[in-house]
């Protein structure tokens, strides 16, 4: 079996004194894959992304069962940061909008060029790599032509693609070129069988197909709503390092102050500066909150080579001193932002959350909302958008938002904090099981299984 990803499980740091030092990827698309584990029968082609990946794959070091591809840094940053983040990204969750709409270019036409030659490197990789009748899956919107390529290449392979993002409907689809939307979807529909995070997304696809390349053909489609890894959680939240991290973060909040968490890349998607709005206008609200809450706003960087991300980053950092300067007092911050990746003191901002706020634009799923109620000790409220993934599975026992509505929002904070202790119990319950009903390694073995007994 192999798996193939722009992003892979770890990466690389030089340490001063030439040692490598790894790191867990960041998103949901690393933290569903990481349960395969180091399995000897499994091979993960990934992309060197650092300097240190890079440095890795020269001294033929690296993770046991993953394979490191160092394409050029000029094609990898054209299909990576060009097309892959800067154009299918922003199609699938809907970002565009003035000033911020594509242009298709001759620029645009040279970073197409290598997307593909970037998709080809892992085709190639993957078809060397694989052996007879092996299967073979293929990981989101990077890395949509492989399929049809590989497919060319070695017609034997059992091929699935898997979009953790949403996908885009036909009337925003349709922004791409009409050559290039073409190529995306038959490119994908190389594959035996395609997986998406929810129906929503697998619909929308379909209705591409359907106007775009004159349908699915013989591909099937299927949803795997990835879960949170309840067991593993647990386990990690309750080690040393997360419990020095909850001390320090108690003491940031301040004692019987309410928390209300939020722990996103930072991500135009991931709507942090509306969410910054929203409780900023339960302080206008509702004065009653001053000195009684807290906003523990986790937003790690991310995507930090495009413009856009590094101006919504200062965005995110200016709101919150502008909201901590006006209501802040001398024993009282309310907003804890932190843009410092620390997955301990992330674990730990879960286990002493109040109120999770999940309010993002568009999400494939959102892996946070279903990790904070498994690890929040008194149980949280969750404040969740309608338009995460994760909404079609939790949506009954959250408190839904638009995440365009920053007063709606603010009312819903409000409602999470007067919740009665009993009903708020409750819900952390049934959201704690529904999150963890499809955990990633159940999720991986169920797409294993039905493109083995599809194809056979
Ligand atoms: C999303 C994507 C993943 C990606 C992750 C982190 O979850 O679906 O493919 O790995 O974001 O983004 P990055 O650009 O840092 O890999």
């Amino acid at each position: 079996m192999l798996v193939a990803s722009n992003r892979g499980p770890v990466s690389y740091t030089v340490g001063e004194d030439g040692s490598l030092t790894a790191r867990r990827g960041g998103g949901g698309l690393v933290s569903g894959l990481s349960a395969i584990g180091p399995d000897a029968d499994a091979l993960w082609v990934c992309s060197a992304l650092s300097d240190g990946d890079r440095e890795a794959v020269r001294r033929g070091e690296g993770e046991p069962g993953t394979r490191m591809l160092d394409v050029p840094a000029d094609v990898h940053a054209d299909a990576y940061n060009g097309i892959a983040n800067s154009v299918l990204w922003f199609v699938h969750h809907m970002l565009y909008q003035t000033p911020l709409e594509p242009v298709f270019d001759a620029e645009f036409r040279r970073q197409w060029a290598s997307y593909e030659t970037y998709n080809r490197a892992f085709a190639e990789a993957l078809a060397e790599e694989a052996a007879p009748g092996a299967a073979v899956l293929v990981q989101d919107y990077h890395l949509t032509l492989v399929p049809g390529m590989l497919r060319e290449l070695r017609p034997d392979l059992r091929i699935s693609h898997f979009s953790h993002t949403p996908w885009a409907p036909p009337e925003y689809f349709r922004m791409l070129p009409r050559d290039i939307a073409g190529q995306v979807l038959r490119g994908m529909l190389g594959a035996d069988r395609l997986g998406f995070l929810t129906r929503r997304w697998a619909d929308a696809f379909t209705a591409c197909c359907e106007q775009f390349a004159g349908g699915t053909g013989d591909t099937r489609i299927g949803v795997h709503g990835l879960g949170a890894d309840g067991e593993f959680l647990r386990e990690r939240a309750h080690r040393s390092d997360v419990d020095e991290r909850m001390a320090g973060l108690r003491e940031e909040i301040g004692a019987g102050r309410r928390a209300i968490v939020r722990v996103d890349r930072t991500e135009l998607s991931k709507n942090i500066v509306r969410g910054l709005l929203a409780y900023e206008q339960l302080l206008v609200d509702h004065p009653e909150w001053r000195e009684r809450v807290v906003h523990v706003a986790f937003a790690y960087p991310s995507r930090q080579d495009l413009a856009v991300y590094r101006d919504y980053t200062a965005e995110v950092q200016r709101t919150a001193e502008r909201i901590n300067e006006r209501f802040g007092t001398p024993g009282w911050t309310p907003v804890v932002l932190h843009v410092k990746d620390d997955f301990a003191r992330s674990l730990a901002a879960y286990r002493l959350a109040d109120v999770a706020l999940v309010n993002p634009i568009r999400d494939g799923m959102n892996l946070v909302a279903k990790e904070m109620p498994v690890l929040s000790e008194e149980g949280c409220v969750l404040v969740l958008s309608q338009e995460a993934g994760a909404f079609e599975e939790l949506g009954e026992d959250a408190l839904a938002v638009n995440p365009y509505d920053v007063v709606d929002t603010a009312r819903a904070l409000h409602e999470a904090l007067t919740m009665p202790a009993e009903e708020r119990a409750e819900r952390t319950k049934r959201l704690a099981a529904a999150a963890t009903a499809l955990p990633p390694a159940q999720w991986f073995l169920d797409q294993l299984n039905a493109l083995t007994a599809q194809s056979s």
